[in-house]
């Protein structure tokens, strides 16, 4: 067995440096926790960024992963097989839509929802060829495509990255006014936003945002596009961030959770009425709808279900959130976000950053990463109890005490 400095000059040396980790290599995982190869325990407070709601390695996820990979892992979908159907059955039941285009990475379902949303706005809204527009939030993130990063914000995500791909108009976040003007191009054939920004660090739009922009939406004959890679399965204390307003999106984005991080599957749901517009060889994956995934995702949804994880969130996180707001001290500005998806805001002391908190948080056993420089998400699995959510509330305290 390596030393963790060892597993980490591998990476350096023989991986591309489009990540920069936190100095920790992990082993294993079970439940909250998580164990470095030296033996240390953490608690686990990012979940693989909100994939791992289920906790790590659920015994019932896995067990399905392992029998069907006994049997039958990848058909293509140049054949049927026989766990596809069921699973398409599930998970349309489970979100209440008439149909689900199975793929495998966030990103990739981001792109179908765009293609998707294209398709529609030709064939059933009936703009001229090439002109459709989708409108989009500064500060969104929703992967790091060719065409998602043509309209992102981010100059890490987008600089020398160009040419980009056309098509898509940026407003503000939040902001109903900008939302309506924009409205107002007869070429917009979508809305495509995330119900709270969890990457831009955890931005909750104020009550009521979703529920007027799907209104405004459904007035000038546009979709509204929920990405709900991050917020969705149970994460915000909901099943969806948009149930909350009570929306349903026209086209919905699911990925991470649905597998509970044990494999890569992503899912794109939306009633025959837009899902129907696209036929044979027009989009696909190898590897989307493979029986590996279909078994592992039906495990995990039920996971959810049958261990009320949108109710621990919910509960948890009200407590999480009263906790940090309670505690006095000069570093954390801010608290926010909703369910188990929820970030502090660090003022540095003593030139101590959000990415020294995060050092310090390693090595007091629980594991969080910055984002933005000097925001820090806090979203443990959603398998946690009340009395390990004290256990780390009481370790964040006493970390941020010790500056
Ligand atoms: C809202 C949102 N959309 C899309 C993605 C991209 O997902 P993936 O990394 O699986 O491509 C992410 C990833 O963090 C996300 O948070």
């Amino acid at each position: 067995m390596k030393t963790s400095s060892e597993y980490i000059s591998l990476e350096d040396k023989y991986g591309a440096h489009n990540y920069h980790p936190l100095p920790v290599v992990l082993a294993k995982g079970e439940g909250v926790f998580v164990w470095d190869v030296e033996g240390k325990r953490y608690f686990d407070f990012l979940s693989s960024y909100s994939a791992v709601n289920q906790g790590h390695c659920h015994p019932k996820i896995v067990d399905a992963l392992k029998k069907q990979a006994d049997v039958l892992t990848l058909t293509s979908r140049a054949f049927y097989n026989d766990t596809l159907g069921d699973y398409e059955k599930y998970i349309t039941e489970y979100f209440g839509y008439e149909k689900v285009l199975p793929m495998n990475t966030g990103a990739e379902a981001v792109e179908t929802a765009l293609k998707l949303c294209r398709k529609w706005s030709y064939q059933q809204k009936g703009l001229a060829p090439d002109s459709a527009k989708i409108i989009v939030c500064d500060g969104n993130f929703h992967g790091r495509t060719t065409t998602i990063i043509s309209f992102s914000n981010d100059p890490d995500a987008r600089a020398e990255f160009g040419p980009y791909t056309p098509g898509f108009i940026n407003i503000p976040y939040n902001d109903l006014d900008s939302l309506k003007q924009a409205l107002k191009d007869p070429n917009i054939a979508g809305f495509m936003v995330e119900p709270i920004q969890g990457e831009a660090g955890v931005f909750v739009p104020d009550e009521g945002y979703l529920k007027s922009a799907y209104e405004l939406c459904k007035q000038a004959n546009v979709l509204f596009i929920a990405d709900e890679v991050q917020t969705g399965i149970a994460r915000t204390g909901k099943l969806l961030a948009v149930d909350h307003e009570d929306v349903k999106a026209d086209i919905l984005i699911l990925g991470k959770a649905i597998s509970g991080g044990v494999f890569p599957v992503s899912a794109v749901l939306a009633d025959d009425e837009i899902m129907m517009c696209i036929r044979p060889g027009e989009h696909g994956s190898t590897f989307g709808g493979n029986p590996l995934a279909n078994k592992v995702a039906i495990a995990a949804l039920e996971v959810v279900k049958d261990e009320k994880l949108s109710e621990n969130a919910e509960r948890l996180g009200i407590i999480l959130r009263r906790e940090l707001s309670n505690f006095e001290n000069d570093m954390i500005t801010l608290v926010r976000g909703k369910g188990l998806l929820n970030a502090i805001v660090i003022k540095p002391k003593n030139g101590k950053e959000a990415w020294d908190v995060c050092l310090k948080l390693r090595d007091n056993g629980l594991l969080a990463k910055p984002t933005h420089g000097d925001i820090i998400r806090f979203a443990p699995p959603l398998v946690i109890t009340e009395d390990q959510l004290m256990d780390c509330i009481a370790i964040i305290k006493k970390t941020i005490l010790s500056f």
